[in-house]
């Protein structure tokens, strides 16, 4: 892998073709120590988020045990790259088949379900073994965040009496889990959804061994800017403490995009400038998925030298396909005199960005670059005794 000592000096040596992929190392090494230090149970990043091999063994190196992992491809994978780790199967709908070489060729022991159809499935696929850990998945709200997972999956904390009963028969250790939402602004989320667990287990009566709060633990993005991770930590682990469960009973987190987005970055070539529109070569089928679906922000930044000395302005995006879905609305801040020919910094790409990446019509292309100096944004960057402060605003 090529490396580089900024994002800057590679676009203004190189003046690269196609898109770069930029990785920071130390910036998802700092993420990693952050949840391995500070959050009060288990991290089990959630693979899917960003499936780099190279980013897991550093997560591993960091102090990143367990992983969540969500498809037999992503077991696999982590198996192969991590014969260690622990792998928790928790997508709650899975192919017998999966879960079967899941259990008996990869040594995974943790399933999540939200259906009797599952528990049946996983019973079968797995020959009744005696060593599960089944995970309950419960629906929750998902008004916090920006990214809603609160309609395909999870039971209803009131219907879940019957298939906890029955996952408490058949498993070995019996977890509850949820997810809040991806990018939940508020920890309250997770204050709420631990009600819900109250409930569920109040009404179903059964020893509960895990509880698994999922992901949904935000980054920094324009106009999305997070109250400290210390203040979701601390609501949790209150939480935590005050439910009707074993004293022996663990907690785990499932951190996706907390643990990645300020990994990597990307830089594009500006092709064309039309008014307030700069058409660029990556888009909603590379890199920039979100930013073209869900309308998602992301820091942007020029990069010449010497620096522009024009005001910012509002631009949005077209991407390189053919059509207009490849359209990013933003509005993303540059200087006014943004030209063609002039490179592009987009940061907080390391969560499902780089993973989103497609070959339509051509432009999957990208080189992957190392660089050494900051993320764009960072939750982390100011050291992590006083995060109160350490929120860089766009
Ligand atoms: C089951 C599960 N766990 C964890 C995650 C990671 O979520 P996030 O990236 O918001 O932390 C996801 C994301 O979809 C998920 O489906």
């Amino acid at each position: 892998m090529h490396k580089h000592h900024s994002a800057l000096g590679l676009a203004t040596a190189l003046r690269p073709v196609n898109p770069v992929t930029l990785i920071r190392p130390h910036a998802a090494r700092r993420a990693a120590r952050f949840f391995v230090e500070k959050f009060p149970g288990k991290t089990l990043y959630a693979v899917k988020a960003n499936p780099s091999p190279d980013l897991i063994r550093l997560l591993w190196d960091s102090g990143v045990t367990h992983y969540d992992v969500a498809s037999i491809a992503e077991v696999r994978m982590v198996r192969e790259t991590l014969p260690a780790a622990v792998l928790c199967f928790m997508h709650p709908v899975k192919a017998e088949e999966a879960i079967a070489e899941a259990y008996f060729e990869h040594d995974v022991r943790t399933f999540s379900l939200d259906s009797m159809e599952e528990l049946e499935k996983i019973v079968r696929a797995t020959e009744g073994a005696s060593d599960l850990t089944l995970c309950v998945r419960l629906r929750v709200s998902s008004e916090h965040s920006k990214l809603s997972l609160a309609s395909k999956f999870g039971i209803a904390p009131s219907e879940s009496k019957e298939l906890l009963f029955a996952a408490r028969q058949a498993a070995d250790a019996l977890g509850i889990c949820f997810h809040v939402g991806s990018q939940a602004m508020t920890p309250d989320a997770y204050a709420q959804a631990m009600e819900r667990v109250r409930q569920a287990i109040v009404e179903a009566a059964v020893t509960v061994d895990v509880i698994d709060v999922g992901g949904g633990f935000p980054s920094s993005y324009p106009g999305m800017e997070p109250p400290p991770l210390e203040l979701y930590f601390e609501t949790i682990h209150r939480a935590f403490e005050s439910l009707p469960i074993s004293y022996s009973a663990e907690l785990w987190a499932e951190p996706g995009r907390a643990l990645c987005a300020e990994y990597s970055s990307l830089v594009v070539r500006v092709e064309k400038r039309r008014g307030d529109e700069l058409f660029i070569n990556d888009g909603a089928y590379g890199a920039l998925f979100d930013a073209a679906h869900v309308g998602w922000r992301f820091p942007v930044s020029l990069l010449r030298e010497p620096d522009s000395r024009a005001k910012p302005m509002a631009f949005s995006f077209y991407g390189p396909t053919c059509d207009d879905l490849d359209h990013m609305t933003g509005p993303f801040m540059l200087p006014a005199d943004v030209q063609a020919g002039d490179y592009l910094e987009i940061g907080m790409l390391g969560a499902y960005g780089c993973a989103m990446r497609t070959g339509f019509n051509g432009f999957g292309r990208a080189e992957t670059v190392e660089v050494a100096d900051e993320p764009m944004v960072s939750l982390y960057a100011a050291g992590t005794e006083e995060v109160a402060s350490n929120v860089v605003t766009l």
